[in-house]
């Protein structure tokens, strides 16, 4: 019996990531996991509501692992998995639909934004809270490391879990987000929050090419005074009382700011993407593997609670 909380988090496999993506969610877990009962998730079926490629979507599933093993995470300590291995999170997803209001979901800001947007979203993308929920809530989980874009999301699991255990009786956990102040939301080099979707992001596993291209693009004023977008990201990689004395002596001086940050980004970014290399595709796969059936174990036992709850078993 693992008397440690339990401590989860999973990222999309819709793309390569970025440092916000670092910063936000896997560094904090990196950071913290030996101190829980950890489970890193790759998210594949939640890529789905916007990659339609196959083979895009499997090379991105190895790319995560790939990238979560060369962040630090060690698989022996931390239960590595894919989603879709266990179909236990779109069958308890499927019980919270039919719990919760389509007014409820109409609140979620991925779903209100893509609305606003005038595009047209498609219902995986409106469930999405709920596939979530389940990622979340089958692992009894305690804590989620997440940046401040996904707060809303976990609210949604804490009243799925409410829901469920007001109608079927004490089942779920409410779980409890982990947001890091100053990380909660990395700016991209055009001062917004980083998006894939915006455009404006610094590969975490780029080279030092598509790096420097990058930082290049940080969005600068022409008076050579606000160096800001350079500086909120500079602050990621270095601390504040040194920025200030480099920033007041290079004042203007915005070609040297950002190859310093180049430095700075290459030498926290490098040592990773070399480890990274080395991973092959046979680890990868036995990774997924053994990851798969630790997740199982405990999946499984609380959906068949579940399925008994509500009456289908
Ligand atoms: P996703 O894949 O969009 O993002 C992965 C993680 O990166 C964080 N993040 C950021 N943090 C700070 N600043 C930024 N600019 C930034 N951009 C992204 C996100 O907040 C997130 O923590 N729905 C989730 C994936 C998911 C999940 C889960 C997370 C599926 N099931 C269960 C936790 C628990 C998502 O789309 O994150």
């Amino acid at each position: 019996m693992n008397s440690k909380p339990r401590l989860l988090t999973g990222l999309q496999s819709s793309g390569d990531l970025h440092i916000g993506n670092y910063f936000g969610a896997l560094k904090p877990f990196v950071d913290t996991y030996e101190k829980y009962d950890s489970f890193l998730m790759v998210a594949d079926y939640h890529a789905l509501t916007s990659l339609k490629d196959a083979e895009v979507l499997r090379e991105n599933v190895k790319n995560a692992v790939r990238d979560y093993l060369a962040v630090g995470v060690d698989p022996e300590k931390a239960v590595i998995f894919r989603q879709s291995d266990l179909s236990e999170h779109t069958e308890l997803a499927w019980v919270f639909d039919c719990l919760v209001s389509v007014p409820f979901l109409q609140q979620a800001h991925a779903y209100k934004d893509k609305v606003a947007k005038g595009l047209e979203a498609n219902a995986g993308l409106f469930t999405y809270p709920m596939l979530m929920a389940a990622d979340i809530l089958l692992y009894d989980t305690d804590v989620v490391p997440v940046g401040e874009d996904q707060r809303q999301h976990i609210e949604y699991a804490r009243e799925a879990a409410a829901k469920f255990n007001h109608v079927y009786g004490q089942t779920f956990k409410e779980p409890k987000e982990m947001i890091l102040k100053g990380v909660g939301v990395v700016p991209g080099t055009d001062g917004q929050k980083m998006s894939k979707s915006y455009g404006n992001t610094i590969p975490l596993f780029g080279s030092k090419d598509d790096i420097s291209k990058a930082v290049m693009s940080i969005v600068t004023d022409s008076s050579g005074e606000h160096p800001e977008h350079v500086y909120a990201i500079h602050s990621l990689f270095k601390p504040k009382e040194e920025l200030d004395t480099i920033y007041g002596i290079n004042r203007g001086n915005y070609k040297m700011l950002k190859e310093m940050l180049i430095e700075d980004i290459e030498g926290v970014l490098s040592p990773m993407r070399e480890a990274r290399e080395s991973i092959t595709d046979d680890e990868v796969a036995r990774v997924l593997s053994g990851g798969a059936e630790k997740a199982r174990a405990v999946a499984s036992a609380k959906m068949e609670v579940v399925r008994h709850a509500v009456g289908v078993r």
